[in-house]
């Protein structure tokens, strides 16, 4: 039994609605507050002294300056699993050129599909265990990460088997989401339903029998898959057993209400959701998932977020870190500048950042992974904007 504080405050994030709007007001904050910990999973928060007296056996992990603890954040979109970089597209783009430009520049998805085929295993593993601990000292503590850049059956099987083996090279945990449906190759003989029938018929049953993933993404864009090819594959895939997420509403409205309609876990994107996209998803159970780091990459507006949250639904906020619309990966700092443009409360970024993003991978979780902030008010977080990180980071009850 191990008592970690005492803190200046302590925000356990528990008793918040789980959609909808949520006031500052609303936040339970427990001044001079620990935490109990019990084979890494936290089994009480309160006074800390009060906890003390009623755990004298209990060893202290003592914090010497004034902090604000928070549960750990969960990213619940990632593609952390890439190699190379796609610095050629983004300075194209600050010259002004377009996304066509681009590709036929060579550059885009295909770009890093071709460099992460390059890869060995062990570089693309050590790519995800770097990326995964800088998370992680952020306070990061579990994330998504997705295929999507191998595209055919040895680079998906390689890019999954990497992110299984970097699990267990980094403290951090992850949720692992295959993303064939990225795009369609260039190298496949057919058209998307041709490839869509592909990965069910032949990739997730390999997947499957190695249990590398539970999960699967498409990307439902004019560029990417049409709405009609995805409707029955992502069906199929729900049927197969697998938890469905969604690449939706990114530049054009129409994923959003798909995923909604086959029942996914989260919409993700929705910088170009509707009215009635948005009245949709805050009347269903699929967590609206804004990705502001995608955004500031490419240059482009902000989902929703706050009509959304006005709307009633769950809304988590992700990194979407990624080589080519989203390389920055601060997941705060982003959180940070889409509440101030959207107006979003410290409460919702907040739950959006812990639970919610949870909700949005279907795990919940009591370990003791908490995070603690070198000030005594929870209002300077979001206030420096992202600057301000976690002085002490806890996985499983333990200091990384
Ligand atoms: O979430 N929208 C599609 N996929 C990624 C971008 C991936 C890439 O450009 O490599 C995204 O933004
Ligand atoms: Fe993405």
């Amino acid at each position: 039994m191990k008592l970690i504080g005492p803190f200046a405050q302590l925000l356990p994030l528990t008793g918040l609605p789980e959609k909808g709007a949520i006031s500052d007001e609303q936040l339970t904050v427990i001044p001079d507050g620990g935490v109990l910990v019990e084979n890494g999973k936290a089994v009480a928060a309160g006074a800390f002294e009060t906890l003390r007296k009623a755990n004298p056996t209990a060893e202290i992990d003592k914090t010497d300056e004034p902090m604000v603890l928070l549960p750990g954040f969960v990213d619940c979109h990632t593609h952390i699993c890439f190699a190379g970089s796609r610095s050629r597209d983004y300075a194209m783009r600050i010259a002004g050129k377009s996304y066509l430009d681009i590709a036929r520049a060579g550059g885009g998805i295909w770009d890093s599909v071709t460099k992460t085929r390059a890869a060995s295993d062990t570089e693309l593993m050590e790519n995800v265990v770097a990326r995964a601990n800088r998370h992680l000292r952020e306070g990061v503590t579990t994330m998504e990460v997705k295929s999507g850049y191998g595209l055919d059956l040895d680079s998906e099987l390689k890019m999954l088997r990497a992110i299984r083996t970097a699990d267990q090279y980094t403290p951090a945990s992850f949720v692992t989401t295959c993303l064939a449906a990225h795009i369609r190759p260039k190298d496949f003989d057919g058209d998307e339903k041709a490839y869509l029938h592909w990965i069910l018929n032949e990739l997730l049953p390999a997947l499957h029998s190695e249990h590398l993933t539970e999960r699967v993404d498409i990307f439902i864009e004019e560029t990417a898959f049409s709405v009609a090819a995805a409707r029955p594959f992502l069906r199929e895939a729900k049927a197969m057993g697998f938890g469905i997420t969604v690449h939706a509403d990114q530049f054009t409205s129409g994923g959003s209400a798909v995923a909604v309609e086959v029942g996914a876990l989260s919409a993700d994107h929705l910088e170009a959701s509707n009215a009635e996209d948005i009245r949709r998803l805050a009347a269903s159970d699929t967590v609206a998932v804004v990705l502001p780091g995608a955004s500031l990459g490419l240059g482009m507006g902000y989902a929703p977020a706050r009509k959304l949250l006005d709307a009633g639904a769950c809304v988590a906020i992700a990194s979407d870190w990624n080589p080519g619309s989203a390389p920055m990966g601060d997941l705060l700092m982003q959180a940070a500048v889409i509440s101030a443009a959207e107006r979003l409360s410290a409460a919702e970024v907040f739950a959006a950042l812990t639970f919610r993003a949870a909700k949005a991978l279907g795990i919940r979780s009591s370990a003791a992974d908490l995070q603690a902030y070198p000030c005594a008010d929870y209002r300077e977080i979001l206030y420096h904007q992202g600057k301000l990180k976690p002085s002490i980071v806890w996985k499983d009850g333990e200091r990384i």
